[in-house]
């Protein structure tokens, strides 16, 4: 495997390989020196044309921590968009010897068109492209399933999963569905009628409006925001509205199973998809998945520059 485009570009070994090496390269952050070797004289280039926190510093830290050269492209503000611009962009990019180029891009297909042209030789990782895919936030969020859920080992056989909230706008319940599902896991997406995606009919999944219908019977519940810089029509009458049938707080906590986590890939609008005190909850894991999402990144850096095998 060359780039990580979408989430179904990983085999089930595929993406336990990922997760084990990310487990085993965890152990560097807990030393005193937290760096390895391991890329050193590689460049990886942050091309970033849409607002993010963690994850482009997650993927500086993560190949900081591997002794890579990181560049940070920010595209804010530019009129960078697709087609010919975005092939200047990637053509200067590898005049400059990218070994890996991170993308985010407003236009879902940004990060293929980047792979599949031959502007630049290096490795294509998608770090969310439009409502399309975000692979590597599903990988650290099977990793943080398996910590929590599965002892830190195997696959996610029988998880049942509920991803809740803004489908229709999400990259990260995309890719979810999509791995969940390799790994074994079980998902229900629930969302209000106006914020389900066409067609998700032929996804691997199974839906539903009510989410006090599917909470009792889940291990984990994913928060997604409600992600109204994507949203061109009001979806739902108001926000009040939104957090009563699709938000979660203390009183839906409480009828999760005992053992149930809660996750949201962030940012967060707190009192919105999720109450203040379930954000503060030590049941709630948002903390422990951008650590996690260092590792996994850390991962998918050295096994995609230090070569993945092509049939696992
Ligand atoms: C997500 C994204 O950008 O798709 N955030 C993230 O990567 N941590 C989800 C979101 O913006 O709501």
């Amino acid at each position: 495997m060359k780039h990580l485009l979408s989430a179904s570009d990983l085999t089930r070994d595929d993406a336990l390989l990922i997760l084990d090496t990310a487990a085993e390269l965890a152990t560097v952050t807990d030393r005193s020196v937290k760096k390895l070797p391991t890329l050193r004289g590689r460049t990886v280039v942050n091309l970033f044309f849409e607002d993010s926190t963690r994850t482009r510093i997650s993927f500086e830290v993560a190949a900081k921590r591997l002794s890579a050269d990181v560049i940070n492209f920010a595209a804010k503000g530019s009129s960078v968009s697709k087609g010919e611009s975005l092939k200047d962009t990637a053509l200067t990019l590898e005049a400059m010897g990218a070994d890996a180029v991170v993308i985010r891009h407003s236009a879902s297909g940004a990060p293929h068109r980047l792979a599949h042209s031959d502007w630049i030789q290096g490795a294509v990782i998608n770090a969310g492209d439009g409502t399309h895919e975000h692979p590597t936030q599903a990988l650290l969020d099977a990793f943080t399933l398996r910590q929590h859920l599965r002892g830190g080992a195997g696959d996610l056989a029988g998880l049942r999963v509920a991803i809740v909230g803004d489908v229709l706008h999400s990259r990260v319940a995309r890719s979810n569905v999509t791995l969940l599902r390799t790994l074994g896991a079980e998902v229900t997406l629930v969302a209000p009628p106006t914020l389900m995606p066409y067609g998700v009919d032929g996804w691997p999944c199974s839906t539903s409006f009510d989410i006090d219908d599917v909470l009792p019977s889940v291990d984990a519940v994913m928060m997604l925001r409600v992600q109204a810089e994507r949203m061109q029509a009001a979806y739902f009458p108001s926000a009040h509205e939104y957090s009563r049938r699709y938000g979660i707080d203390a009183a839906r906590m409480a009828v999760l199973p005992e053992h149930a986590i809660v996750l949201h890939p962030g940012p967060m609008n707190r009192g919105m998809e999720i109450s203040a005190d379930v954000a503060d909850s030590p049941r709630a894991v948002m903390v422990e998945q951008v650590a996690n999402g260092v590792s996994v990144r850390m991962s998918v850096l050295y096994l995609l520059l230090g070569g993945m095998p092509d049939e696992a």
